[in-house]
């Protein structure tokens, strides 16, 4: 069992009510009194319309929430529907999820993303930065340049890394059941961190996680992979039977 600072969090997506709740709370007892505390952060990343109100009947230490969007803008603006990374922080938003693929495909670029970046971290938020390949770009053997790419457009050096959490999350595994061969998946994991190193000529290694039809029965196969730094759960994190089993079953 790894002694590694392992992080999982839940992508809650548009999903969950005010009774979604007790989801949370089952969460919280479990982290509360499972073993090795400081050695797993869980971090669960809900709707907006529900930040504030789980934040305040929360109260605990255990778990952390955030969001899984922001707008670009500091300040108010006249951006009709949009929430920006400061009114998210006031509601209780401690994480945010940027540039995710569900994202990413309704038309928002690299550079946009950076901006939402720059704007979260100016607002003390950490980021849950999402990159990753489409079937396509696979299959053309383009994961790497993709990736490098998603990174040095997204990014700038002056960023505060130590609140950059990268998310690895193939298109074509997010909801497919499908995920990638682990020998791949290690070596894309070890490009991302080498890649930053190198593209901000720093030595410190980022967090990166991996995200993709995660569930508690593959998880072993990802914990043999100790680069990995922990997980972006979907689905499974909807139910906090299924995302407490993952937990239990990576540390088996
Ligand atoms: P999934 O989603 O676990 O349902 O595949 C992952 C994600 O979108 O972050």
């Amino acid at each position: 069992m790894t002694n590694k600072l392992r992080y999982f969090i839940g992508n809650w997506k548009m999903f969950g009510d005010f009774g979604s709740f007790k989801i949370i709370h089952k969460i919280n007892q479990f982290s509360r009194k499972s073993k090795n505390q400081s050695k797993k952060k869980i971090i669960l990343c809900v709707p907006n319309t529900l930040i504030h109100f789980f934040k305040k009947k929360l109260k605990s230490k255990f778990i952390s929430l955030g969001v899984q969007n922001c707008h670009y803008h500091q300040g108010y603006g006249p951006f009709t529907g949009s929430v920006n990374a400061s009114m998210l922080k006031k509601a209780g938003a401690e994480f945010v999820i940027l540039g995710h693929s569900e994202n990413r495909s309704e038309g928002e670029t690299n550079q946009l993303i950076k901006k939402k970046i720059e704007s979260a971290l100016n607002e003390e938020l950490s980021v849950i930065f999402c990159i990753g390949e489409t079937l396509k770009e696979k299959k053309r053997a383009k994961t790497f340049s993709i990736l490098k790419n998603q990174i040095k457009s997204s990014l700038e050096k002056k960023f505060n890394v130590n609140k950059i959490i990268f998310a690895y999350e193939p298109v074509w595994s997010i909801g497919t059941n499908k995920i990638p061969k682990m020998n791949e998946l290690k070596s894309t994991i070890k490009f991302i961190k080498n890649e930053f190193k190198k593209t901000f000529k720093t030595k410190k290694s980022p967090k990166v996680l991996y995200g993709g039809s995660v569930n508690d029965k593959n998880i072993s196969l990802f914990s043999s992979i100790s680069e990995i730094d922990g997980f972006l759960i979907g689905g499974a994190s909807q139910s906090s039977k299924k995302f407490i089993d993952i937990i239990k079953n990576y540390y088996k």
